[in-house]
């Protein structure tokens, strides 16, 4: 789900934000930890970041809107024609036009995603829609050719169109933020290289989102690490719920569904109540143990254990590696499918006895997962956009202890983040094995 496009110097130099990657950067092996250090370079004035912080205040690389934060992006072409959508919407019984920001506009993956936006496909036939699209200086053009085409389609819900590289304005008013924009992890870089960066990107669209969004505005981060950039996202918008940003996990349930539908010779429709634990990486862990196929619980119907704790754990883990493998490049379809799924299951209400994962905020959480972490759990929706989590699951070793290693990588992503979460010093021990689902 990593997606090129983005990158934080060259994003916003026309805006007037003011980035800062000036970080100190030690790094030491130590057994099959890979310890790295960032603090902030002592001298530079224009340094922003500040790491040595007490823990309730936000330090993340300072993006400082200086002019007015209510400016509304361009609107483009055909979308900025005047009509009555008032009438309309009454005419029609249409509801009420929503606002949808997307971040990595003019990547492949919403390539896929806009279209189905636009269509009715996610949020309804009777929903109209704005579709608000961030790119980068560098995929400007690009974001053009997206627009052109969204207004060649004709799609009679989709009413505005605009795009812009400054986050302030694309997010003003917004309902729903879908972040996919990222820096995939190029040739030698460090992993917490990648977590710095990306880092950077979300914690800068975090401030943006708390300036000027929708109060309620529901966030789904889709750019690697999802997780960790979920956390910086919302620590970096105190005055948005938490409880409103999303690491996208679903296309790990999807795989895992198709996966358990084989093995079990039925249609993947069969299976339901998987959930994906944990971080979007190859530590995430498919609960076979709760799902079911055709009502039965898993085990009941694959009776072979060594495959479900073996095979079916590893293919799901690596599966966007061997998809890159095969494609030379990140699932793109696939993601914006369930990006789909995912909305969708927060905008319909959940089927009786089902449920759905998601990487969402561990506050409170019923199950003694560590606190103050984005992880994957199992949710249930009325359908109006928020969601519970499930209590009546089931643990056994084997899960337990896979959900402790999942949760320790996060926990040490998330120390490798404290100068962008505002909680001091970042150090990063992250685990030998810690790898996106793309690395292999
Ligand atoms: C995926 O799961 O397909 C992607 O997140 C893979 C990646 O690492 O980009």
């Amino acid at each position: 789900m990593a997606v090129a496009e983005l990158s934080p110097s060259s994003s916003y130099t026309k805006t007037t934000f003011q980035y800062s990657s000036k970080l100190s950067y030690v790094s030491t092996r130590l057994f099959n930890h890979h310890r790295v250090h960032y603090r902030p370079l002592p001298t530079s004035q224009n340094s922003r970041i500040v790491c040595s912080v007490t823990s309730n205040e936000v330090q993340a690389p300072v993006a400082v809107k200086t002019e007015d934060t209510k400016k509304k992006p361009e609107c483009y072409g055909v979308f900025c024609l005047t009509y009555d959508l008032k009438a309309e919407e009454e005419t029609k019984s249409w509801k009420k036009m929503i606002n949808v920001a997307v971040s990595g506009a003019a990547g492949m993956i919403s390539n896929h995603l806009l279209f189905k936006l636009a269509s009715g496909e996610v949020f309804g036939p009777d929903q109209p829609i704005a579709l608000k699209l961030l790119g980068s200086e560098r995929s400007f053009q690009a974001l053009e050719g997206v627009a052109m085409e969204l207004e060649d389609s004709l799609f009679p819900l989709l009413r505005e169109v605009s795009i812009s590289i400054d986050p302030y304005e694309v997010f003003q008013d917004v309902e729903w933020a879908l972040l996919i924009g990222a820096k995939p992890r190029g040739p030698g870089m460090e992993r917490a290289g990648l977590l710095d960066i990306n880092g950077q990107i979300f914690a800068a669209q975090g401030k943006a989102l708390n300036a000027v969004a929708s109060r309620n505005v529901k966030v789904m981060v889709v750019g690697n690490p999802c997780n960790t950039n979920a956390l910086i996202c919302l620590k970096n918008a105190p005055n948005i719920p938490a409880k409103n940003f999303h690491a996208l996990t679903r296309l790990d349930e999807n795989r895992a569904k198709c996966q358990l539908a084989l093995k079990a010779g039925v249609f993947y429709d069969k299976v339901s109540n998987v959930t994906i634990w944990g971080n979007h990486s190859t530590t995430q862990v498919p609960d076979f143990l709760n799902a079911k196929i055709d009502g039965l619980p898993v085990k009941e119907v694959i009776k072979d254990t060594k495959w479900l704790e073996e095979e079916f754990m590893e293919k799901v883990q690596k599966r966007g590696g061997v998809l890159i493998q095969k494609w030379g490049r990140s699932s793109a379809a696939s993601t914006a499918v369930s990006i789909v799924d995912a909305i969708r299951s927060l905008v319909t209400p959940t089927p009786e006895g089902d449920w759905f994962s998601s990487g969402v905020y561990t506050a409170g959480n019923p199950y003694g997962i560590a606190e103050d972490i984005v992880f994957s759990m199992p949710c249930r929706s009325k359908g109006d956009g928020d969601y519970e989590l499930v209590k009546d699951v089931m643990f056994d070793d084997y899960l337990w202890n896979r959900i402790k290693k999942t949760e320790a990588e996060l926990l040490a992503e998330k120390k490798c983040v404290a100068h962008l979460t505002g909680e001091g010093i970042a150090v990063c021990d992250l685990p030998g094995d810690t790898m996106l689902p793309g690395e292999m």
